[in-house]
């Protein structure tokens, strides 16, 4: 897998904050600043050969939207999806949350295409509406499968958070393949992890868990207070927040570890590569 330059995801993080100040502050579904979030994705996948399709849903009196960008070609009967969370909560910018995840997943789509990547199995890159309000848009996209459709989803990747200013490095455990992917690419490269734990339940791996599909993620930590022993680990402020800004209007660009993002874009990729090849 390619090694992502971190500025291109930056860059990205930049292009949603603008989105974001010129949209009334936010992000969040039902506003123009989710709409203009996903029109600004779409048009970089589709000019990168990617088949995108936005898949509409209604929720609390608005239209949400889930993006989904197919790469042409591999088996159809073995899917890898991996996604993130477009939307932010309102009065929030949203570049940690979620900007980080779509960002680091754009990047590495079109790495995908860059490097003209013939994978054995399908590849197909999600960004989800509507998370912020209990998973809705990911909910909907996994409620609409056909029972073989599910089926043909070898594994749903999810990221949530990857550039906390307080990193952790969790990986989630609930598949032990999958989880192994992603640890041994830390492990490589001398990063300490811990299993994924404050997230069960609270993103968009949830709905296709109880889908009975295989999931892994990754995830930099959220309102949770970073340990003695992790700040020993990983540094950064022990007693503080992962994520001092966490659904909050300081959720800026400026709320970045550039560190934790780039080990966490570069993860995904590996990933990415290993399962669809
Ligand atoms: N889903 C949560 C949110 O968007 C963030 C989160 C992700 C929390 C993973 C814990 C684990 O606010
Ligand atoms: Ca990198
Ligand atoms: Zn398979
Ligand atoms: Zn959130
Ligand atoms: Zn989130």
């Amino acid at each position: 897998a390619p090694d992502i330059d971190v500025a291109a995801v930056r860059a990205d993080l930049a292009a949603l904050q603008t989105i974001a100040e010129r949209h009334g502050g936010d992000r969040a579904h039902g506003s123009p600043g989710y709409r203009a979030s996903v029109d600004h994705l779409k048009a970089k996948l589709d000019a990168a050969g990617f088949a995108t399709t936005v898949q509409r849903f209604s929720y609390d009196g608005s239209t949400g939207y889930n993006l989904v960008a197919d790469w042409p070609g591999g088996d159809a009967e073995h899917v890898v999806m991996a996604g993130s969370h477009l939307d932010s909560v309102p009065g929030a910018p949203g570049i940690n949350d979620n900007g980080s995840g779509s960002a680091a997943v754009l990047e590495v789509a079109l790495a995908v295409a860059e490097s003209g990547l013939k994978p054995t199995r399908h590849l197909r890159f999600v960004w989800w509406g509507a998370e912020e309000y209990g998973m809705v848009g990911s909910g909907h996209y996994v409620d609409g499968l056909a029972a073989d459709d599910r089926a043909r989803i070898d594994a749903y990747l999810n990221f949530d958070m990857l550039g906390s200013r307080n990193a952790g490095y969790f990986v989630y455990d609930d598949d032990p393949e999958l989880e192994e992917v992603f640890t041994d690419w830390y492990a490589d490269r001398g990063v300490a992890t811990e299993a994924e734990t404050e997230g069960d339940g609270r993103s968009d791996h949830t709905p296709f868990q109880d889908a009975g599909i295989r999931v892994g993620g990754l995830f930099s930590g959220a309102e949770t207070a970073k340990s003695r022993t992790q700040a020993d680990k990983w540094g950064g402020t022990a007693g503080r927040p992962f994520d001092p800004c966490y659904h909050s209007s300081c959720d800026s660009v400026t709320n970045i570890d550039p560190v934790a993002l780039d080990r966490n874009t570069d993860a995904i990729a590996h990933a990415v590569w290993r399962l669809s090849s």
